[in-house]
């Protein structure tokens, strides 16, 4: 299969992947045709990408580093959860032993899933509707959060509590005009102060919970504070911000970046990187940054790319040891010809050719 972006699909195509709704239900199955209004429907629901079927890339297989059923469940619990917190309000707090209970058996999925994946980079292209954008980015924080953690040789205690911490980071947010988390274009002074409440109110939701560690709730509080106290809404700085929180800020900042929203269009993952690591320093440290980058697929599996050489290729795969010099695999020459038979290249062979522009 390959990934391309939703504007070059023409009816007829055939989808190598299922589409999710915001609940991890499916919308699309695999195999389902591409018709003009289907693909008009996409982009509308704020798809950049998909995967499709194709006889020169068959062989390729991306596979998710969690299954169907962990994503399923922890979105669905994330939406109950937040949803009842929306409804609860500024009333006086009910307490909750459910919902410690409920995120650690959603985490004990996640951990268990992604341990079988410990040598797969990751690629979370998002290729889901983003009318649920909380939801879906929750659980990437903690998809990205936890495989980072396991990088670094965390227990699966730690691991627990980090991952808590990243589904739950922006639960303050529930808190907040939902209409002015997504609203498109500037926000005012007072608006963005008021986006700014969310850490603190989500550490004041979480912090008494009988079963959510209080490193969790911390993580709420700390994950838009900067290594160099230019973060909020403390300003708090270096070692006085929890290494989870680190980790969070790092992983929360690349999934909204490569996040379609409602005012902007996804980055791609390699410019998202380049982003990141010019925050190195002032904002992130430089080891986690590098820690995330081994770990992330900066071109990612079946995506469609153009060589220096003016070739045209498909990444077919990816060395671990250098990820960011995959196999393409060339369907098109550089005098513009498709292959119907295509050879590949090994950029980590193949020191002189590299990728100069990936289809978007
Ligand atoms: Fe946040």
């Amino acid at each position: 299969m390959r990934l391309i972006p939703i504007r070059s699909c023409v009816p007829g195509m055939r989808l190598g992947k299922p589409i999710f709704n915001e609940e991890g239900v499916v919308l699309l199955n695999r195999h389902a045709e591409l018709t003009q209004n289907l693909i008009g429907r996409l982009h509308h629901l704020g798809i950049d990408y998909v995967y499709i079927e194709d006889p020169l890339t068959e062989d390729i297989q991306v596979e998710d580093p969690i299954s169907e059923e962990t994503r399923r469940r922890a979105l669905s619990e994330l939406r109950t959860q937040f949803r009842s917190f929306m409804e609860q309000g500024s009333r006086p707090k009910l307490s909750r032993p459910v919902l410690g209970k409920t995120f650690g058996s959603v985490m004990k999925m996640i951990i268990d899933d992604l341990s079988e994946h410990q040598e797969t980079m990751i690629m979370l292209m998002n290729m889901n509707v983003w009318s649920q954008y909380l939801y879906q980015h929750s659980l990437n924080v903690s998809i990205y959060s936890t495989m980072l953690g396991m990088a670094s040789g965390y227990s699966r205690d730690e691991l627990m509590t980090l991952g808590i911490g990243a589904l739950l980071h922006d639960i303050g947010k529930t808190q907040i005009d939902l209409a002015l988390l997504d609203k498109p274009g500037q926000l005012t002074e007072e608006e963005f102060a008021e986006i700014k409440r969310h850490p603190e109110l989500g550490f004041k939701l979480l912090k008494d919970e009988p079963n959510i560690p209080l490193i969790a709730a911390h993580c709420a509080f700390q994950h838009h504070e900067r290594l160099d106290g230019s973060g909020y809404p403390r300003g708090i700085k270096g070692d006085d911000i929890h290494e989870y929180a680190k980790w969070i800020a790092i992983a929360d900042s690349y999934d909204a970046m490569t996040s379609h929203r409602p005012y902007r269009r996804a980055m791609l993952p390699h410019q998202a990187m380049e982003a990141l690591f010019s925050g190195v320093g002032h904002w992130y440290e430089l080891s986690k940054v590098t820690v995330f980058r081994d770990h992330v697929a900066l071109y990612p599996l079946g995506m469609t790319v153009t060589l220096n050489t003016g070739e045209r290729g498909v990444v077919a795969a990816i060395d671990p040891r250098a990820p960011q010099r995959p196999v393409v695999r060339i369907v098109e020459t550089a005098d513009g010809e498709k292959l119907s038979s295509p050879y590949e290249i090994d950029l980590a062979e193949k020191l002189t050719v590299f990728i100069v522009e990936v289809d978007q």
